[in-house]
């Protein structure tokens, strides 16, 4: 079992590459440390799979010869990809396009021209939504994603699509709804909100902070990518991948303020353009198909990520 892990020194990149070497995996991560955040931060996500022994490959996947690197793998992990909703306008959405659209359609050309590939498992998000018509939103609803990243994010979920249906490449695509745990980016609400109660800095709220999100561990989140890789399903499945939480930035603050037993300076700001107003996945499909539901406890999973970022602060 050879499992290739692009974006694996990233926030969810990380944890699977982890995973699957505890599995027993014989993994390669690729990444190249773009500059949406710090590549000191990238390189420690990476210090616990390459002790237990992943190998890494650090290239660009829109310029790497892909054939070699997707040579005698069985299975892909999709994750490299350009993230972040509100950072994806004006000048960055070419970043975007190359990052998530072309990249994607560089690697799905290398997979297809491969013997030995049977799962491509492709990260999308809820965002290819964008204001959805129905909560919680099953996958069949229509794709109106509000924010340049999220179109991106659609384009490259129907490439993958594209290709299982034309060329029968094995993909499943899944729409990840807010990530959240240890290792999560700087840019996320979490690690923002933590950091500042912790610190005593002021946060900055996007609007009245009543907007929803279905947010999900990110534990969680590994287990369903496992399943898509290791289920019967049909090429070009796309299934919601959500925690369940449905709870408003406010609730998030309050939760972290709970937990720490500490204030939270708050400024508000502007709604951010490219925000939705609420995120709410619908899983039956999933949890039909794969047997895949969330376990962990917005709580829970808060608490992990306090624990995190007091540690990263500590060290810092
Ligand atoms: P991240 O930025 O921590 O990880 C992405 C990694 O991909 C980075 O380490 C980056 O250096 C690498 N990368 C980007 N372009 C690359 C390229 N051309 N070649 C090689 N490496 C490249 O982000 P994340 O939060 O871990 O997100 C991982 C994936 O999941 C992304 O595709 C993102 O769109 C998707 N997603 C994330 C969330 C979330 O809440 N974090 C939700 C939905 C979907
Ligand atoms: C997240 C990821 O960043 C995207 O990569 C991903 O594709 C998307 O989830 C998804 O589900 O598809 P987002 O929901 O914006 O996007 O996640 P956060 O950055 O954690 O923000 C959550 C909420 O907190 C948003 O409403 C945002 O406006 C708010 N926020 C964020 C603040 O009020 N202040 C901040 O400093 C940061």
């Amino acid at each position: 079992m050879h499992a290739l892990v692009t974006g694996g020194a990233g926030f969810i990149g990380s944890h699977l590459g982890l995973r699957l070497l505890r599995r027993g995996y014989q993994v390669t991560l690729v990444d190249c440390f773009t500059d949406n955040y710090s590549a000191r931060l990238k390189q420690t996500n990476l210090v616990a799979s390459l002790e237990a022994g992943a190998r890494f490959i650090e290239t660009d996947l829109a310029v790497a010869d892909l054939e070699s690197v997707t040579e005698g793998v069985d299975t892909v992990f999709h994750l490299a990809g350009q993230p972040g909703v509100r950072s994806s306008w004006g000048d960055a959405f070419r970043t975007h396009s190359r990052n998530n659209i072309e990249a994607t359609q560089l690697l799905l050309e290398a997979v297809r021209g491969t013997s030995t590939v049977r799962r491509l498992v492709y990260a999308s998000s809820s965002s290819v939504y964008g204001d959805a018509s129905r909560y919680p939103t099953p996958e069949s609803e229509a794709c109106q994603p509000v924010s340049p990243y999220g179109v991106t994010k659609m384009a490259a979920e129907r490439l993958c699509t594209l290709y299982g249906q034309a060329f029968g490449v094995p993909t499943v695509c899944l729409r990840y709804f807010t990530v959240y745990g240890p290792r999560q980016r700087p840019d996320m609400a979490f690690t923002r909100f933590i950091t500042g109660v912790l610190t005593g800095e002021e946060i900055t709220v996007y609007g009245s902070g009543n907007q929803v999100r279905d947010f999900t561990y990110v534990d969680d989140v590994v287990d369903a990518t496992l399943l898509a890789a290791t289920q019967e399903v049909s090429a070009g499945s796309v299934f919601n991948v959500a925690g369940g939480s449905n709870a408003s930035v406010n609730d998030v603050l309050t939760l972290i303020s709970g937990l720490t037993g500490k204030p939270a300076k708050l400024r508000n700001v502007a709604p951010a353009p490219g925000d939705v107003h609420r995120t709410g996945g619908d899983t039956s499909k999933i949890r039909s198909a794969l047997g895949w539901q969330p376990a962990t406890p917005l709580s829970t999973g808060i608490a992990r990520q306090v624990d995190w970022v007091r540690d990263t602060l500590a060290n810092s």
